[in-house]
């Protein structure tokens, strides 16, 4: 585990444990979960956030499977125990209570008109629950009850960001000073679009993403069916199944790459069965490794297990430490 002398940097991000994890949440969050963990000067907590992920329609039955599949694709993408903390959220109830007193500082109507609310109300119409609302400040309390600076995660959770900045200010301002105002981490892979050429790759629609345990059949088969053009003559395209090609050809293959591509594009043409044959193989190649990573963890439960406690142990105490600041601050203790 990585000790320091000096107080380190800290560092905080989550995964809901709604399903596989796909590329986007590979490049965009692990991807920068992974590249921190790296410096010593950071003292990195990653969690599977399970009480974020029964906001939605959910199966009690196999949630714990979920979260313990999450764990294990933590791990098997390179999550490191010796230099970054695993824990799960709803193992730490102090998040929990930080979000209520937070909670009590924040207005109904600015959740109200947070775009991600807006589209769970559209998206779920018949589970529209109060978790959903406040879904962003139990956000903001998981990073601010560690004290987080900095936070790596994908470009659709900005706002939720930008929220748990708001929250920090505000409680530093009625209270006095208590939370740092946490940065967001982008990595080059921070907006994945989806297969379908629409809008971002999301769990919420299957024939959107590339799973992460998907073999290399499964990836071809799925590149076939993004919808492409001849492009001759055109501009180079920023939405559509093209563009979502040339995001991942760039993201897996290289900037030259998908520059040659281009090229093709606005004069001969691109050949895309062989285009997407070439993607599949380099997307293998990088997911293969981490399906046998992940196969070794699942060979290892007590070693999994023996991971969370550790981690757990070492967050609860910052938490309950910062619980305690904020709720003697607010004249509850
Ligand atoms: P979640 O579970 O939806 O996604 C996990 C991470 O994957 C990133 N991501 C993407 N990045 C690039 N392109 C995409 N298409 C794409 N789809 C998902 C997300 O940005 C995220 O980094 N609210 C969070 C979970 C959370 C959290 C936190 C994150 C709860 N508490 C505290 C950071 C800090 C979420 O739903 O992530």
């Amino acid at each position: 585990m990585k000790t320091s002398s000096t107080t380190p940097t800290r560092i905080f991000s989550g995964s809901r444990p709604t399903g596989p994890l796909h590329l986007g949440n590979y490049l965009g969050g692990i991807k920068g979960y992974l590249a921190l963990q790296e410096k010593k000067e950071y003292d990195c907590i990653y969690a599977v956030v399970d009480l974020h992920g029964i906001t939605s329609p959910y199966n009690p039955q196999n949630y714990p499977q979920q979260v313990q599949e999450l764990v294990l694709e933590y791990l098997a993408c390179g999550l490191d125990p010796e230099k970054a903390h695993l824990i799960i959220q709803s193992h730490i109830p102090e998040h929990i209570e930080l979000a209520y007193l937070f909670s009590t500082i924040y207005p109904v109507s600015r959740l109200q008109q947070l775009p991600t609310y807006k589209d769970k109300k559209k998206n779920q119409p018949h589970y529209v629950n109060l978790g959903l609302l406040s879904y962003p400040v139990l956000m903001a309390a998981d990073i601010l009850i560690y004290k987080a600076q900095l936070v790596p995660v994908g470009k659709d959770q900005l706002p939720h960001l930008e929220l748990t900045r708001e929250i920090a200010r505000k409680f530093n301002r009625l209270f006095g000073k208590t939370f740092p105002e946490p940065q967001a981490y982008l990595t080059p892979g921070a907006y994945v679009p989806s297969l379908t050429g629409q809008g971002k790759m999301s769990k919420t629609n299957s024939k959107s993403y590339i799973s992460l345990m998907d073999n290399l059949e499964t990836i071809k088969n799925k590149l076939a069916k993004v919808p492409t053009d001849t492009g001759k003559g055109k501009k180079i395209p920023s939405t559509g199944g093209v563009a979502t090609l040339f995001t991942l050809v760039q993201l897996f293959q290289g900037e030259e790459k998908r520059k040659e591509y281009e090229k093709l594009y606005l004069s001969t043409g691109i050949k895309y069965q062989s285009l997407k044959k070439e993607l599949a193989l380099a997307i293998y190649q990088v997911l293969q490794p981490i399906q046998e990573k992940r196969n070794y963890y699942l060979r290892r439960p007590k070693l999994v297990r023996d991971i969370l406690t550790a981690g757990e142990k070492y967050a609860r105490t910052i938490a309950r430490e910062t619980l305690n600041e904020a709720k003697e601050k607010m004249g509850l203790l």
